[in-house]
């Protein structure tokens, strides 16, 4: 709470080196230099648009990372979540629909690009890269954003629904679905967690806390009852579930380790939040100690983590495409497709 790390590349740019030395050399995909020839000024581009939106929206931010979040934990992180597909897409999975947000944000800066260097940055960077430029917008830290991913074809509706973790799930149930993707069950719960330290939840999320927790009429036992007490004016027994409240009643928007602290006293917004410092004899209790006393502690493994998220089953190389609309698979290879299928059927 006390330090204030600067918006700087610099500072975490040493950190992707020792993440990557970690992992083999030779088989690191992604780059942060991969646009330098090709769309330098990809990152300035998209801030722009980010800063312009968030003037009129403030949680924006919040909104974007969560899209990336939410595309990684579905056959990687291709833009699948962005595909409009009535019949497919994951907008209308249950964790998204009505509730994923900031397409138009990303449409606008896939214009701006397309018209700067066309058909070269892929959906799926704009939303790692939006990531990083949110957080530091919002105070938190900056890094070099590993880039090069390609945008898939399909998106997978089922897979959604069965993926994302969800807000009244338990620790166990939530680890169980970071390691069906590769991340660990510990650092990366909680540092991506803490990606909650800005935006919003809509009321539907958590009444059940407040008010029939286990069907019995009952609250959840570990939720703060001043914070109890402040949640039901906002979200009244049977009102609105649309209604919206910070998921950080501290520093709403801000990216801090407020997050944290709120956690030590019972003042997480959803279960799945609290779950992370009130299941007992957790692993995960430790590192809330830690995040919440060390604000660069958590920067620094927000950061790996959020390295590692993006890094989940990617298409790289000729897999794939560069989508020139997020919201639909090219037309030229929607043809080439058919083209296979045809030729395969002969
Ligand atoms: C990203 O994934 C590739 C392929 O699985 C792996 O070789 C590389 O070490 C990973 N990089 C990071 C930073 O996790
Ligand atoms: C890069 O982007 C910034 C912000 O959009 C803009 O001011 C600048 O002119 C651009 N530079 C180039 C070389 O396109
Ligand atoms: C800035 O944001 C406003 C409101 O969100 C939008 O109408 C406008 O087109 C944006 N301008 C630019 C240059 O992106
Ligand atoms: C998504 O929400 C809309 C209401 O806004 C509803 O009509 C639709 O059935 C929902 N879609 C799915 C797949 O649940
Ligand atoms: C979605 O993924 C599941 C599991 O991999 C697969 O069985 C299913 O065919 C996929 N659906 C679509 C529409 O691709
Ligand atoms: C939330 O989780 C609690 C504890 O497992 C459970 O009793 C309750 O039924 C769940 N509520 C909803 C709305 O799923
Ligand atoms: C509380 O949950 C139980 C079990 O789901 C349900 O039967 C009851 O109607 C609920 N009570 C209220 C006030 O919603
Ligand atoms: C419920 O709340 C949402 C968000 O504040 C608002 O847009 C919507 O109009 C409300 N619906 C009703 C029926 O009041
Ligand atoms: C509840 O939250 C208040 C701050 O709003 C704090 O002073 C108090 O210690 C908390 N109670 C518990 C049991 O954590
Ligand atoms: C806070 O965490 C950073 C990064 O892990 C570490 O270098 C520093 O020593 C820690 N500070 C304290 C007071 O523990």
């Amino acid at each position: 709470m006390s330090e204030k790390m600067p918006c700087s590349k610099y500072i975490v740019a040493a950190l992707f080196f020792a993440v990557l030395l970690q992992g083999s050399l030779s088989n690191a995909q992604l780059s942060p230099t991969f646009y330098d020839e090709t769309c330098p000024n990809v990152t300035n581009i998209i801030r722009d648009v980010l800063m312009n939106a968030s003037l009129s929206d403030p949680r924006i931010g919040a909104s974007l990372i969560r899209l990336h979040f939410h595309d990684c934990f579905v056959q990687g992180c291709d833009a699948s979540i962005l595909l409009d597909d009535p019949a497919n897409g994951e907008k209308e999975a249950l964790p998204n629909n009505n509730s994923a947000r900031g397409y138009e944000v990303v449409d606008a800066m896939k214009a701006v690009l397309e018209s700067a260097c066309p058909n070269t940055v892929s959906c799926a960077d704009i939303l790692a890269i939006a990531s990083e430029e949110s957080v530091c917008l919002a105070g938190g830290p900056s890094w070099a954003v590993p880039l090069g991913r390609r945008d898939g074809l399909t998106a997978n509706r089922t897979l959604a629904n069965s993926n994302l973790p969800g807000f009244n799930e338990s620790l166990e149930a939530i680890k169980s679905k970071f390691t069906a993707v590769g991340l660990d069950t510990s650092t990366d719960v909680v540092a991506l967690s803490g990606a909650h330290t800005f935006g919003r939840a809509q009321c539907f999320t958590f009444t059940s806390r407040l008010y029939n927790f286990t069907g019995e009429g009952d609250t959840d036992p570990t939720l703060n009852t001043t914070y109890l007490e402040a949640l039901s004016q906002i979200c009244p027994q049977g009102g609105n579930g649309s209604v919206l409240t910070d998921l950080d009643p501290t520093t709403p928007d801000a990216f801090d380790s407020n997050y944290f602290t709120n956690l030590q006293v019972n003042r997480g917004l959803l279960r799945s939040d609290q779950q992370l410092f009130s299941t007992e004899g957790a692993d995960t209790i430790e590192i809330v100690n830690r995040f919440a006393a060390n604000q660069t502690a958590f920067f620094e493994s927000f950061v790996e983590s959020m390295i590692r998220m993006g890094n989940i089953s990617l298409l790289t190389g000729t897999a794939g495409e560069i989508r020139t609309n997020c919201r639909a698979v090219n037309a030229a290879t929607i043809r080439s497709y058919s083209d296979d299928v045809l030729v395969s059927s002969i």
